[in-house]
């Protein structure tokens, strides 16, 4: 016979192992800290960031834990850190050798990993664009321009969204605070392939 206190232990046992074992949310990297729905093309690159590594005892923004790509972390290159705008510190921070084609295409991928993850972070948390949005995204920009003049000059046939011109373009169009000797900089850069 079943006393009752082994009903509510049994019970207890029952609904403990449900919780573990039926996950609602669906597996999400480290990173995701919010749960608003991410644009397809942001979607579409968490697959890529899975080795991405947190650590929430270091938020670099409100609810966005600092992220390690390769032995990078994001912290370590903060645009947050400057007073220079996202892009002047970026100009500054994630220049190629002058030749492109010598990049160090692996530090420069894993630099952008982080600030993609970071962007990705806090669009889990809201849907809307915010001034910090936008000046993540305006390194992040930065870094994908960097990456398509190298392989620009590496001599790889890049797509349409993929090139020189249209990240130029996303550059500028992103560029929150940036002086008129920034955004002239920049556009030097897109004629030394
Ligand atoms: C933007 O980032 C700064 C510094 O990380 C933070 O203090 C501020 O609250 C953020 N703004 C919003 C709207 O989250």
């Amino acid at each position: 016979m079943f006393n009752l206190s082994s009903i509510v232990f049994a019970a207890t046992v029952f609904a403990a192992s449900v919780g573990m074992a039926a996950p609602v949310r669906r597996q999400n990297n480290c990173y995701l800290t919010g749960k608003v729905a991410l644009p397809a093309e942001i979607q579409n690159l968490q697959a890529g960031l899975s080795s991405v590594t947190c650590d929430t005892s270091n938020e670099v923004f409100p609810n966005v834990p600092d992220v390690t790509s390769g032995g990078i972390s994001y912290s370590s290159i903060d645009f947050q850190s400057s007073n220079l705008s996202p892009l002047g510190f970026a100009l500054k921070t994630f220049a190629t050798p002058t030749d492109p084609a010598q990049t160090d295409m692996t530090v420069l991928q894993n630099q952008l990993n982080t600030y993609l993850a970071v962007e990705s972070s806090i669009r889990s948390q809201s849907a809307s664009n915010s001034a910090n949005l936008t000046k993540v995204k305006s390194a992040k920009f930065f870094l994908q321009f960097q990456a398509a003049r190298a392989k620009t000059a590496l001599g790889q046939k890049l797509g349409v969204a993929d090139t020189v011109e249209h990240q130029l373009g996303k550059v500028t169009k992103n560029a929150i605070g940036a002086t008129k000797e920034e955004l002239a900089a920049v556009n030097a850069l897109a004629k030394q392939l």
